[in-house]
């Protein structure tokens, strides 16, 4: 059985359960996840056996083993205090027996690219990189392991979670980031840090959206000058809208009736500029993220010296699958960066509790295997 815990909102940032908010600490955050377990066993009339679970975890984590990982801090706009430095496997292991009223042997815990990654090699034997486009951004591959500096051996290849929405930290990224960039990490819950994920993720688009159209607005160059309270309040526009806003079939009635809810009265003009925002944000994440993704795809392509590289490379996430263009954009300038390499996208469908079942199916194997 998989399970997975990554905050979900689609491509904003609801859905935060209503013990899984900020402001919950880890007992109620693995309580809750705990009591969802539950529920879903009862549901299908489970409850009575002890299965093994594999759970997926979409945060950065430092993996001590198949079953441990440390939690190394939140993303996303999660914080539950006293979490960070601890074991969540053992959290959820806790909650479950905090409960009393099932059974579970966790077996396995992985991020959510890994597990999108297992589930799309599943149908592609090809598939050797996983990417999440949704509320955060990250992705993971399969290296070479004679360079896996961390794992003794040199033979074979083994799973490399990059966390690379963490890139930036150091500055990396300190040319490419604009106004609004800058005031999206500041007021953000972990300033300085996943800069690289602020410029893609779904969490932050719609929010950077709405920061160019204030300034746009203060220069008296939409909306007669004007702002409604709503479009002044910081985490209004959800990213949702700005797919939305590109879905317009080109009649600007989506777009009106978007800015109508936000109580402003557009005119023809100001829905143009609103829509050319959106694009302009929503094509800079995609780039963005292609050069990431290129990035690594060179990488591999290098170290197994092949003339040319046939990849498959597995993607889940909201903004991925929702948004209308991003997709095609973000393929092309992948390809355009990757000389050298046939490049096959997949799309996962639930790959992050698929992955985590089949990774458990497999741990539980080899666990068998050696008598355990
Ligand atoms: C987390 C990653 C996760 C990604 C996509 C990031 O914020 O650090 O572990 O894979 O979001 O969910």
């Amino acid at each position: 059985m998989g399970t997975g815990w990554r905050g979900r909102g689609g491509t904003g940032a609801r859905g935060r359960g209503r013990h899984g908010d900020s402001s919950a600490t880890p007992p109620q955050l693995f309580d809750y996840i705990s009591e969802c377990i539950s529920d879903f066993l009862d549901k299908h009339q489970m409850k009575h056996k002890k299965l093994p679970l594999g759970f997926t975890f979409s945060f950065p984590v430092r993996h001590e083993d198949i079953d441990k990982g440390i939690l190394l801090n939140w993303t996303k706009g999660f914080k539950a205090s006293g979490a960070e430095g601890n074991n969540v496997v053992g959290l959820l292991r806790d909650a479950i027996k905090r409960r009393g009223d099932f059974e579970m042997d966790v077996v396995a815990m992985v991020n959510d690219t890994v597990a999108t990654m297992i589930s799309c090699y599943y149908e592609d034997h090809r598939c050797e990189v996983g990417m999440i486009v949704g509320t955060g951004c990250n992705a993971c591959y399969m290296e070479e392991m004679h360079n896996v500096e961390l794992v003794e051996g040199d033979e074979g290849r083994m799973c490399v979670n990059t966390e690379w929405g963490a890139f930036g930290a150091s500055g990396e990224l300190d040319e490419f980031l604009l106004e609004y960039d800058r005031v999206v990490d500041e007021t953000s819950l972990n300033p300085g840090q996943q800069l690289y994920e602020k410029i893609i993720g779904g969490k932050y688009m719609g929010e950077i959206v709405r920061l160019v159209l204030l300034k746009l607005v203060d220069e008296n160059l939409l909306f007669n000058g004007e702002a409604s309270e709503k479009l002044k309040t910081r985490g209004t526009f959800e990213t949702r809208f700005v797919s939305q806003i590109e879905s317009d079939s080109g009649d600007r009635k989506q777009i009106y009736n978007i800015l109508t809810a936000f109580e402003l009265l557009p005119s023809g003009t100001d829905c143009d500029i609103v829509r050319r925002v959106c694009e302009s944000v929503s094509t800079r994440a995609a780039q963005m993220c292609s050069a990431g993704l290129a990035g690594v795809i060179n990488r591999m392509r290098e170290s197994r010296s092949q003339d040319t590289l046939k990849i498959t490379v597995g993607v889940d996430g909201s903004v991925y699958k929702l948004h209308p263009s991003f997709k095609d954009r973000f393929h092309a300038t992948v390809r355009q960066l990757t000389p050298g390499c046939d490049i096959t996208f997949i799309q996962s469908e639930e790959g992050s509790g698929r992955g985590a079942a089949l990774i458990s199916a497999v741990a539980c194997k080899m666990a068998c295997m050696m008598g355990q």
